[in-house]
């Protein structure tokens, strides 16, 4: 579904040319929980940006279902995105307005009317148990009741993958294994691809796949459910 092809990113900078991802080989199937470790500076965000076609690679390509997407147009890409991808980022913020206006956005923005997405969006809250809070603004709301209401946003549009940027890195260490939990679950039960980036190693205990990113390298690290089994859990 999502295959990242022999991908290398730099950045030109002031100075020296830093070579963010090199050669870096992935893919995500419906279903699969992909997790990646790494350093700061590593390379993680470079290559969820690169899979989100909002940045270019120098050489190599991103594929979904097929389809080349790292060298679209921007429109196409903001298109792919909207229709395939969903984000829960850990400083993507909530936009002002209450939980359910900020889940029902990716529905406004594919043209749902108003009131059916709204309805959707509550349903989606209620998924991830906040039906009770579903009119509070973001800062009325605990760390981990805010990350629930990126997942739903993120979830709402029916995505094929999610990408997850340390979609924990805010929350103690019991809420963030419960999030992650949370979002494992509602992905394999859904059929959604997970692509996330973390610091959190528990991860890899949710893991179909689970790499380790070392300047802009990828290596498998044993343990993942894949090597330990041979097939999805
Ligand atoms: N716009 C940019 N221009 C120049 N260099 C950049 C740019 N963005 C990132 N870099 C450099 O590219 C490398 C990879 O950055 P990236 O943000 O992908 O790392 P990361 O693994 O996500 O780190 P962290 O865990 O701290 O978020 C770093 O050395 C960073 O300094
Ligand atoms: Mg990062």
């Amino acid at each position: 579904m999502l295959e990242l092809d022999h991908v290398t990113k730099d950045y030109v900078g002031p100075g020296e040319t830093v070579h963010a991802v090199r050669d870096v080989s992935l893919s995500v199937e419906p279903g699969q929980f992909v997790v990646l470790l790494g350093p700061s500076g590593s390379g993680k965000s470079t290559l969820l940006l690169l899979a989100a076609g909002i940045l270019h690679p120098e050489s190599g390509c991103v594929r979904f279902d097929g389809q080349d997407v790292s060298h679209m147009k921007d429109n196409a890409a903001a298109i792919y995105r909207r229709r395939h991808l969903g984000f829960v980022f850990q400083h993507f913020n909530l936009m002002p307005g209450s939980a359910v206006d900020n889940v029902a956005l990716p529905l406004r923005l594919e043209s749902v009317r108003p009131p059916e997405a709204r309805e959707r969006a509550r349903e989606m809250l209620g998924t991830v148990g906040l039906e009770k809070r579903a009119e509070h603004t973001a800062d009325q709301l605990s760390g981990g009741e805010r990350q629930r209401v990126a997942i739903a946003r993120a979830l709402a549009g029916s995505p094929r993958v999610v990408l997850a940027d340390e979609p924990t890195g805010n929350l103690d260490s019991e809420r963030g294994a419960q999030i992650l939990k949370m979002l494992h679950d509602l992905c394999r039960e859904r059929d959604i691809g997970v692509l996330m980036v973390t610091h959190d190693s528990r991860a890899i205990d949710f893991a179909d796949r689970a790499y380790q990113m070392k300047d802009g390298q990828l290596s498998p690290i044993n343990g993942s459910a894949t090597e330990h089994t041979g097939m999805r859990s």
